[in-house]
């Protein structure tokens, strides 16, 4: 991908230095980690320092957003973090799909030895501590708030408001602490940025918005050319550009500018815009990578 045109993303190290201190720090409080990620790009929406922050504890990785994701790929996905360590369910949080599977997925897979134990040591009933952590975005309220059947405040990460850790009781026995501090993506990457940008976890002025639209086409266009066929009636040939794919639907959907242009960046706020509401079908950004 050519990101020369691309703005400097910003991204603050002493703001992800106290985040990673308040996730060491109070590591010792829980029994397992669940990391939720975004299902249409499961790893350019984690934080890349999430494995060594967390290592020693089970780990449960929530595919969110399962609904947006391509079926085939989230269950490569699920088996990817089952072969890396990790449990993994996939869950839609608008609808609840999944989400049942949460707590069962912990106790009796990611803890499975330590349940036994406690039911050995005639313990069975302590509480099971998790600590629950995500970038923007991915949906982190949405699955408290499922997951606890009440609605909780949004837990702002402002400037100038300091946000405490706070427990979070989802059943009898399982409570969850909801991290504060903003858990950065990576960045370094801009291919990772960029499929951020799509899916709107990041602002998507990183790129103007027709470059943005243009690069989502022509993945598409590989990736999933029937999205384009079904939604736009457009015919994505060999070769074309995701601009000349842009105007392309542009032109179909009869959006054009006095003297015959199309107007190619409303184009691009509807492509967009459809993307992520999945009106262009259940699309996965990235696949796991094949291990040498
Ligand atoms: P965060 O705490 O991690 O920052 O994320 P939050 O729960 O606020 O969710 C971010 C957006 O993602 C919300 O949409 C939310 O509705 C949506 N979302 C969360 N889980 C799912 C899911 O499983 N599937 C789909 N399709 N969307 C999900 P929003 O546009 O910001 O708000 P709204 O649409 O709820 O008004």
């Amino acid at each position: 991908m050519d990101n020369t045109d691309m703005k400097q993303i910003q991204w603050f190290p002493g703001h992800m230095a106290k985040t990673r201190r308040l996730i060491t720090s109070n590591l010792k409080l829980v029994d397992a980690v669940a990391e939720i990620v975004d299902a249409r790009a499961p790893m350019s929406s984690r934080n890349p320092e999430m494995d060594l922050l967390t290592k020693g504890k089970p780990r449960l990785v929530i595919l969110n957003k399962c609904d947006l994701a391509d079926e085939k790929a989230t269950q490569s996905w699920i088996n990817y973090f089952k072969n890396n360590g990790a449990e993994a369910v996939a869950v839609d949080c608008k609808s609840g799909r999944g989400v049942k599977n949460i707590l069962p997925a912990v106790k009796n897979k990611v803890l499975a030895e330590l349940m036994e134990k406690r039911e050995r040591n005639g313990m069975a009933g302590a509480a099971v501590r998790l600590m629950l952590v995500g970038i923007p975005n991915v949906g982190k309220s949405t699955v408290i708030n499922r997951l606890s059947g009440a609605k909780h405040a949004k837990a702002e990460d402002r400037p100038g408001v300091t946000r405490t850790k706070q427990w979070v009781k989802l059943d009898k026995s399982t409570e969850l602490l909801d991290m504060p501090g903003v858990l950065w993506p990576k960045f370094e990457d801009q291919d990772i940025a960029v499929r951020l940008a799509f899916t709107g976890a990041i602002s998507d002025d990183i790129l103007d918005i027709e470059t943005l639209a243009a690069k989502l086409l022509s993945f598409l266009s590989d990736g999933y050319p029937d999205s384009l066929r079904m939604r736009y009636k457009v015919e994505p040939e060999k070769g074309m550009t995701g601009f000349e794919l842009l105007e392309a639907v542009g032109k179909k959907r009869g959006m054009m500018i006095p003297g015959g242009e199309v107007n190619t960046e409303r184009a691009a706020i509807m492509v967009i815009d459809e993307f992520r509401s999945g009106k262009l079908g259940r699309i996965t950004l990235e696949m796991p990578q094949k291990r040498e």
